[in-house]
Formats: structure tokens, C-alpha cells, sequence
């Protein structure tokens, strides 16, 4: 069984936010005061897991958990565990988080013995009091000390950073050696022009091209054939033990290649990260409808998955999209 959009491109992967909550508050993904959703808003764990069924019967073969925080929902192994058992027996063959990393220090155990291998943990900054700077209240060593857990464990970690105006360009290179110090592939993200936060997008976006010439400079970096299937660029050099990626939605349109889809707490189906076209679940999964119902709506979602997000950043443009980050989390 294989899923396939209107361009032919096969969607295999499944992005899945478990909640809009999060426990710190990074200045590009949300504003300082946030309205987070009722809790009879949000998915329940079994009404989640019923959509990743269908997903699954219909060819998806990676679901990522993402948040807001995806650690601060509660009885969040549990659901991590039903999906775990399905990999023996159906198309899935994957289930990665993404994480801020503040958690982890008390989930990694949990999240090794229940199938979760691989984690993306966003680290902007290893300045303590930048680190602050960035996630208004958040604690430096609570995400090292989680990452350190998690590497304990056996969990593959892969750090990604966004790139953020007048804050980390100069601590590029910083980053890169502290992950090659503990050979941690690390991922370069341009900040997308998600829903409006506390300052225009204008003044915090930052080319990745000018940022992998200056790198380039200094660790004559090669093109990687490494893929993980997602838009990340990856390079290695003679330099590094570690593979360095970039993220370019803005420098760099990666859409042609496409092969996801994601799901917000609330059950809306985005078709694309850049667009805000959705098709509802909630709806569907809290009346009479049978899972035939809800695989027709998802070949129609397909149907209707747009070519290319359309996203710019300009001081004269206002974002066009609608929601910020922690509803579909990247
Ligand atoms: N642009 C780019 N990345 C963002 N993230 C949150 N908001 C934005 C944005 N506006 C990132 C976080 C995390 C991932 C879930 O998305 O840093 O790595
Ligand atoms: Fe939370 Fe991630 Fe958004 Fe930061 S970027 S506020 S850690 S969801």
C-alpha cells in the first residue's frame, strides 16, 4: 500500500503533534503570552492513535511526535508504547520525537525500552544566559543533562538549531564543535514566517546561504549522499566526525521532494507546513464514523496537498499563515 499526492510524490511520513502546551516559550515559535487549548480541544491518546492506524494501514512508515512539548503530555509512553507494538505487524517501521530536551532527563529510559531510538533535540545556544534569552524561561542544564540521558540510553540524538538574527549566527561554529565533541549530527533551520510572534519576522530571519559560505570557509565541506528522507542538506568534512545539515525553506525551496504530512493536537490535517489549507478529524473521530470514512478523507487530503509552501520574509509582507509552530511543531 503506498500513499501518493496529487504530484506523485509518496507520503510515507507522518508528523503528529500530541499537544499546543510547552514548557518553555522560544521567542520564534510563540509570544509570551499564549492561549493553550481546553484540554476536550485536544486528541485523547486513543482517538490519536486511532488516526495513526488509518495512516498506517494506508502506507505511512515513519510518525514523529511533536508538541509543543511532546513530554508534557501526559501518559505520553503510553500511546508511545501502543504504537511501538504495531511495528512487528503493519507498514510502520518508525517512531521519532521531537523534543526541547527539558524532559528527558526523566523520559529517556522510558523512551528507549518503548522502540524510540532516534530523537531531534532543539538547542538554539550553549550560553546559559542566551538560553534563557531564547526560551524566556527555560534551564540550559536541564536539556544538556537530558541529552546526556538520552545518549546513555542508546538514543541516537540529532540537535537542531534555528538560526536566529542578532542572537546565535556567531555561535555557529560554537555549536558545531560542542556537537562534534560529542558526535552529535546537528541541523541549521531558517526561521520560517509561522504566525506572527513579539517581533516581525524580518528582523529574526537569517539567510542558511550566507551562514554555510562563511562555514564553508572554515571546514571545506563536502556534500553528504546521507538522507534521512527529510529536507535537511547534509555535509560532511575532514574536519568533523559529525554531518552538518541545513534547513532552507526560505534560501532553498525543498518542496519537490516532499513526503509528509502532519496532524495538530487537534486533529487538523495539514497537507503542508507552509500553507494553511487543513482537513478536520475531530469531528469525525468523535461521531459514528468507520475507519473506511477516514482513509477516503485522507486520500481526499492528499488529493488537495498543495506543490509548495509560498513563504517570504519581508518587512513590508505580514505572514500569511495562521498558526504558530506548536500547533503542527515543524
Ligand atoms: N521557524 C523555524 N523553526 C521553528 N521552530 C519553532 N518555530 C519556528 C519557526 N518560526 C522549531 C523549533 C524546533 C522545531 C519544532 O521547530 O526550534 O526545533
Ligand atoms: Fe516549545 Fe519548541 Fe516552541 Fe520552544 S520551539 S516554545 S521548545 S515548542
Amino acid at each position: 500500500m503506498q500513499l501518493v499526492d496529487q504530484f506523485l510524490r509518496k507520503i510515507n511520513y507522518l508528523r503528529v503533534s500530541v499537544t499546543d502546551r510547552c514548557d518553555l516559550r522560544c521567542v520564534y515559535c510563540m509570544k509570551e503570552k499564549m492561549n493553550f487549548l481546553p484540554k476536550n480541544e485536544v486528541l485523547s491518546l486513543e482517538e490519536i492513535e486511532r488516526l495513526c492506524d488509518n495512516f498506517i494501514d494506508l502506507g505511512v512508515e515513519k510518525i514523529r511526535l511533536t508538541g509543543g512539548e511532546p513530554l508534557v503530555r501526559k501518559n505520553i509512553i503510553h500511546l508511545i508504547n501502543n504504537l511501538n507494538k504495531k511495528k512487528t505487524s503493519t507498514n510502520l517501521k518508525e517512531i521519532t520525537l521531537t523534543t526541547n530536551g527539558s524532559l528527558l532527563k526523566r523520559y529517556a529510559k522510558d523512551l528507549k525500552e518503548n522502540g524510540i531510538n532516534r530523537i531531534n533535540v532543539s538547542l538554539d545556544t550553549i550560553i546559559e544566559k542566551k538560553f534563557k534569552e531564547i526560551t524566556r524561561f527555560g534551564n540550559l542544564q536541564n536539556t544538556l543533562d537530558g541529552i546526556e540521558e538520552a545518549i546513555k540510553n542508546g538514543i541516537k540524538v540529532k540537535i537542531n538549531t534555528v538560526v536566529f538574527k542578532n542572537f546565535n549566527e556567531d555561535q555557529t561554529t560554537n555549536l558545531i564543535n560542542w556537537a562534534n565533541s560529542k558526535l552529535l549530527d546537528l541541523t541549521f533551520i531558517e526561521v520560517m514566517p509561522m504566525s506572527d510572534t513579539d517581533m516581525p519576522r524580518h528582523m529574526q530571519f537569517v539567510s542558511l546561504d550566507k551562514i554555510f559560505k562563511k562555514l564553508n570557509n572554515k571546514y571545506n565541506f563536502n556534500q553528504s549522499n546521507y538522507k534521512t528522507g527529510g529536507p535537511s542538506n547534509y555535509f560532511v568534512s575532514e574536519k568533523l566526525d559529525i554531518k552538518v545539515g541545513f534547513i532552507t525553506p526560505l534560501s532553498n525551496n525543498f518542496c519537490a521532494t516532499c513526503n509528509r504530512v502532519r496532524i495538530s493536537s487537534t486533529g487538523k490535517m495539514y497537507m503542508c507546513l507552509g500553507q494553511n489549507d487543513y482537513v478536520d478529524f475531530r469531528e469525525i473521530l468523535r461521531t459514528d464514523r468507520g475507519d473506511e470514512y477516514i482513509k477516503d478523507k485522507i486520500r481526499f487530503a492528499l488529493s488537495i496537498k498543495p506543490k509548495r509552501h509560498d513563504f517570504i520574509i519581508n518587512s513590508e509582507v505580514k505572514p500569511y499563515i495562521n498558526r504558530h509552530m506548536n500547533e503542527t511543531g515543524g
